[in-house]
């Protein structure tokens, strides 16, 4: 069984309950006992058609993932499964020779955050609840929206009035969310959040439910399993609320446990430098997280306070990893890189690629190491920052590539054609 414990008391809370916070304020993990047995071919050999019907990336390691749920209480989109690519135009502009693309932007709703989700939001259906919210800079937001019209159930989302990327906010009310616009940032909105939580009115379906994190630790294994289960040298992701650092740090810890891999990566978060806590908190050797009031241009990771920050910090001591920061002017210009390469991700996603960049030009990654970046939303997400980068507005000129407006003849397509600006 499923035992939900707080990795600093020791407290521990039943694995239905839907309450996430511990009495001194921490966080519960899940702690499984693990089917015995577990071998890479048990995972391997359910690969052969991962598009099939009613396959999904995540619940494919159900053993690993949540392995008492019944199959019969799965809330699933087909969540997971995406592309681990190569690009050579992005090993240029990084100067990483051996690098590879984990796009988590082909998930159902466009982020990493259905594999959280469907885990989440089948642990809380099948304990009873009948509203489930969150609070969210977008992402969180538009998949919890879809997984609970799925469940038929109710959701509830709280978004930053006035910081939401529009291709979110529309998702949200598509799949039919009642969906608040807080004044104020992420921030509020999640203290908010998890107050409303506590009065048992909603389930809160954040990173601090610790479902959402076993969901996402399927994002590693899908990557082991796509490398052969030969772990690369580094992972690297953006960093918001911290949970994926969370995530990846204890499904490594677990795979090591278990003998599935002998060798961890290293993990590197990447903040955005004016919403970077966490990497101000790991220059002074993770003494104390201070709360910041975060800007960014990417919205997503626009958050000063995160939640999951005690086991964020356990993952990157544990995997000798690091924490930095890269300026807004840098995730623009990586975005334009990813971008450009066909693959395309939303800007937070991009802070990826800058941050790996960043760390191949300082030597901390070494020559010939393999390096995993984990592109974490699609590039319809945020199609204001895009257009806006390509009209001018937001990057150099040089860089543009704005529509061009054209007469319908012949002549002014050829005109508009060849004036060298596409
Ligand atoms: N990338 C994207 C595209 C995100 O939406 C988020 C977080 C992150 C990275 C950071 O991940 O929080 O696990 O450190 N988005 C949350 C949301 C906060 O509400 O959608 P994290």
């Amino acid at each position: 069984m499923a035992r939900l414990v707080c990795p600093e008391t020791g407290e521990e809370a039943s694995s239905d309950t839907l309450e996430f916070q511990t009495s001194t304020g921490g966080l519960y993990d899940v702690l499984h006992s693990f089917p015995t047995g577990l071998t890479r071919e048990l995972f391997d050999n359910r690969v052969a058609a991962p598009r099939a019907p009613g396959t999904s990336g995540v619940w494919r390691f159900k053993e690993l993932v949540d392995p008492d749920l019944p199959s019969a209480a799965v809330v699933s989109l087909c969540e997971g499964n995406t592309p681990l690519y190569t690009s050579p135009q992005l090993s240029d502009y990084s100067c990483i020779e051996r690098l590879w693309l984990k796009h988590e932007g082909a998930n159902p709703t466009g982020s990493f955050k259905d594999r959280g989700m469907t885990v989440a939001v089948s642990r809380a259906v099948a304990a009873g609840a009948e509203v489930l919210a969150c609070a969210s800079t977008g992402n969180t937001a538009a998949s919890l929206a879809a997984y609970s019209a799925r469940a038929g159930v109710r959701a509830v989302i709280l978004v930053p009035e006035s910081s939401t990327a529009t291709g979110k906010l529309s998702q949200a009310v598509a799949y039919g969310a009642r969906t608040l616009r807080v004044r104020g940032g992420f921030d509020v909105a999640m203290n908010l959040v998890r107050e409303l939580s506590r009065t048992g009115e909603v389930a809160l379906l954040n990173s601090a439910n610790p479902y959402r994190i076993e969901g996402q630790k399927s994002i590693v294994l899908e990557v082991l399993q796509q490398l052969a289960w030969d772990p690369p040298d580094w992972i690297i992701f953006p960093a918001g609320n911290l949970g994926n650092c969370a995530a990846f740090g204890k499904i490594l810890r677990e795979l090591r446990e278990l003998g599935l891999i002998d060798r961890v990566p290293r993990l590197a978060a990447v903040q955005a430098s004016g919403a970077a806590p966490f990497a101000r908190a790991f220059a002074h050797d993770f003494e104390r997280l201070v709360p910041v009031e975060p800007e960014t241009v990417a919205t997503a990771i626009r958050i000063g306070d995160p939640v999951s920050y005690a086991r964020a910090v356990r993952s990157i001591r544990e995997t000798e990893g690091t924490v930095l920061a890269v300026s807004d002017e840098d995730i623009l210009d990586a975005k334009a890189a990813v971008d450009a390469a066909g693959l395309g991700a939303e800007p937070a996603s991009c802070a990826a690629v800058a941050g790996a960049k960043k760390l191949a030009l300082r030597g901390v990654i070494d020559l010939g190491e393999r390096v995993v970046c984990v592109l974490t939303g699609n590039l319809l997400k945020d199609p204001d920052t895009t257009l806006a980068y390509h009209e001018g507005r937001l990057g150099p000129a040089a860089r543009a590539n704005a529509p061009v407006i054209v007469e319908p003849d012949l002549e002014s397509l050829r005109a508009a054609i060849g004036d060298g600006n596409s």
